[in-house]
């Protein structure tokens, strides 16, 4: 596991952002693997201000998100439908068909989880996974618990989560308290693993995924099985190793 601290968010967001930029310039073809939430939005922007400033073209690229809340329709503002749409599909070349959420609506949920991880197979898998972290060290919406052998996947959100989430919504009975999620086998067939932290309330979870310690209460501690991962963080996640090692 490789891990790269930057000085604050906007050089965290640049850096990964040329990661997946680099990538694409140098293949024809190119699956991302994308995260929601607030931690890769600068790195959102970073991609459209490449598009934009340098002409990177999205056009060969193709996308698989981690997950999506069940019940909110995908033009609801705060489905993940809407935020990849609003903060990056909409503002670069990307075909809108080449880009790939779990459907929280579908009737049967359980053919959806089924059918997105064939999807995974097929467009798949992911030469980049962009993931964030969980303040109880959940990757997509894998929480405390899941199975490292797990593929997409129903799951009943921690309540950490939900109180994490509640600032997107007007009351507290609006949050999703279910979402599909790719499993944690899922991610892990991607071929690399970029891992984004940034902030104090990171601090804890970063730390505890360099113990190098396997526990399925602590999810991202399952990236150790993979042979390609790179931690971009910013000082003020790293900061608990930091003072740590002082
Ligand atoms: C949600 C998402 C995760 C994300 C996490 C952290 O739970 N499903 O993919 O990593 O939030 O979010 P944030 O980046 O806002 O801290």
């Amino acid at each position: 596991m490789n891990i790269l601290v930057n000085d604050d968010y906007a050089s965290m967001s640049q850096q990964a952002a040329a990661i997946i930029e680099a990538h694409i310039c140098n293949h024809e073809r190119t699956v991302l693997g994308l995260a929601t939430g607030s931690t890769p939005l600068g790195m959102y922007e970073a991609l459209i201000e490449g598009h934009h400033t340098r002409g990177v073209s999205f056009k060969q690229t193709f996308t698989l998100n981690l997950d999506e809340y069940i019940g909110l329709q995908p033009s609801h503002p705060q489905s993940y439908h809407s935020y990849m749409h609003t903060h990056l599909f909409s503002k670069i070349d990307i075909p809108l068909h080449q880009t790939y959420l779990p459907n929280g609506t579908a009737q049967s949920l359980s053919d959806e989880c089924s059918r997105y991880e064939q999807t995974i197979d097929k467009v798949g898998p992911p030469d980049i996974q962009v993931l964030g972290i969980g303040e109880n060290g959940h990757i997509g919406f894998n929480e405390p618990g899941s199975a490292f052998s797990g593929t997409t996947h129903v799951i009943d959100l921690a309540p950490s989560t939900l109180k994490a989430n509640a600032r997107f919504f007007d009351t507290m009975d609006e949050v999703p308290n279910q979402a599909i999620t790719m499993g944690i086998q899922s991610i892990l067939k991607s071929k690399r693993i970029l891992l984004l932290a940034s902030g104090e309330n990171k601090a804890w979870a970063v730390k505890k995924l360099m113990e190098k310690k396997i526990d399925d209460q602590f999810p991202a501690s399952a990236l150790h099985y993979h042979p390609d991962v790179t931690l971009v963080i910013d000082q003020k996640a790293y900061s608990q190793i930091q003072s740590e090692s002082r």
